[in-house]
């Protein structure tokens, strides 16, 4: 099968056979010999970002790149498999809270992360900011994780969906990312590679996110939960708002610590109800609980502590010190922290979250390219988020910085990043939708 012909057929609007698809999928996980080289391989991303494709070639891609590498089985592990994804936002710890608390439920979460890039934070920087914490457990390891704790948190492995890692570096540098059938298939190829059986989705939206409009986020949330449903995987999708941050801080070890007081019961409104929402709805695809006793168990499970105590365990489980629970002077901490102030009173009406998320990156928190490093202990706090008064020297954002030399470039981006009005804005729901 010549790779000009394929590409011709997808330019033109048709439909890809079955064998057209494993063949660019083949080409994309072993180039070697494929007579398809990377501008075939990008032409075709690009046909497909400007043509589309339909449900069930979305489904069948999805499902040759999961078969391009190894598919995890737990079937030896007692109990319903759940994980949860979401986008990418910029204060998106939920992770940290979710995953602990569906645990304490009796799901089983294996869960599989990525790392920070751009604007958005990543699980496993965060988690890597505890002192001793790896993501990188073997398989025997991850699988005894699963079984004591009934969590584990680590990096893909190399060789779950190898098609998607090079598919996904080509659309990184060729404006093909923001594709629906081709997020899906990445998305969910890495996804039904991690032996689950249901999966809770959280499509962000807004100007935090990938997704700015609410019509893209529902087509995405949409296209996750049906070519989920066509591979057999049970798929949950929440929409959910990310305009401004969620919770107040952002950067990783202030995020660990704001996830820790959040399952110490502490934490702050909007991050506490979307962890639950979303840990609830796994509840539900294990089959544990429905509707309403789904989000009280869960709701229980933070109020006796039980999350908390699963996360302890956790970290302890990966290396970690547990110690950090207890007392959160044992993360790394910024050298220094200065305050932003606005000038000027009146209501936050809005807090910009992905100047915020690059704000944070200026400051070393977050990366440009994969293979950047990143500094776990510089961050932002939001003082004052939308609906709140502040006065003319109160501060808005406490900068968490380490001596680092973009400092102005950093408050000249913050102060960009936000909106004050004479009166509050109207309370936005944060879940914005609710499929399947
Ligand atoms: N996250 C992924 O894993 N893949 C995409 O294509 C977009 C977001």
């Amino acid at each position: 099968m010549r790779p000009g012909d394929v590409i011709q057929t997808k330019r033109d609007g048709g439909e890809l056979s079955r064998a057209q698809i494993d063949a660019f999928v083949a080409a994309a996980a072993r180039p070697d010999g494929s007579g398809w080289e990377k501008y075939h391989l990008t032409a075709l991303l690009m046909a497909i970002y400007l043509k589309g494709m339909t449900p069930a070639e979305t489904a069948y891609l999805t499902w040759a790149m999961a078969e391009s590498g190894t598919r995890l089985d737990l079937s030896d592990i007692p109990g319903p498999k759940v994980d949860k994804h979401s986008t990418g936002g910029v204060g998106d710890k939920t992770s940290l809270i979710l995953g602990p608390l569906a645990a304490a439920c009796g799901v089983v979460v294996p869960m599989m992360s990525g790392r920070g890039l751009g604007h958005s934070g990543g699980t496993l920087d965060k988690l890597e900011s505890i002192p001793g914490f790896t993501v990188h457990l073997t398989e025997t390891q991850f699988r005894v994780a699963l079984r004591k704790v009934g969590l584990g948190m680590i990096g893909q492995t190399v060789d779950i969906a190898p098609a998607d890692k090079t598919l996904y570096a080509l659309r990184d540098v060729t404006a093909t990312v923001e594709s629906i059938p081709l997020i899906t298939a990445s998305i969910l190829s890495k996804k039904l590679s991690e032996g689950i059986s249901g999966l809770v989705m959280d499509v962000k939206c807004g100007a935090g996110a990938f997704m700015k409009t609410r019509e893209r986020a529902r087509a995405l949330a949409e296209s996750l939960v049906a070519v989920g449903t066509a591979n057999g995987l049970h798929v949950s999708a929440l929409v959910t708002a990310m305009d401004a941050p969620l919770g107040r801080y952002v950067g990783n070890a202030l995020e660990v610590i704001e996830s820790i007081e959040t399952l110490k019961g502490n934490g702050p409104a909007d991050l506490t109800e979307l962890s639950v929402k979303l840990a609830a709805r796994m509840v539900e695809l294990a089959g544990i609980a429905d509707g309403a006793n789904a989000e009280k168990k869960v709701r229980a499970a933070l109020a006796s502590g039980a999350g908390l105590e699963v996360f302890r365990k956790c970290v302890e489980q990966q290396g970690g010190d547990p110690r950090v629970i207890d007392d959160d002077s044992r993360l790394p901490r910024a050298t220094g922290t200065v305050p932003f102030v606005t000038g000027t009173a009146g209501y936050v009406t809005a807090i910009d979250a992905e100047k915020v998320g690059i704000a944070v990156r200026v400051l070393g928190g977050g990366r440009n390219r994969a293979e950047d490093g990143i500094d776990h202990r510089v961050g932002i706090i939001v003082r004052a988020k939308p609906g709140e008064y502040v006065t003319a020297d109160q501060t808005l954002f406490e900068v968490h910085d380490c001596g680092s030399a973009n400092m102005s470039r950093a408050m000249a981006i913050l102060s960009d990043a936000y909106t004050l009005g004479e009166a509050p804005p109207s309370e936005s729901p944060l879940v914005l939708e609710e499929l399947a």
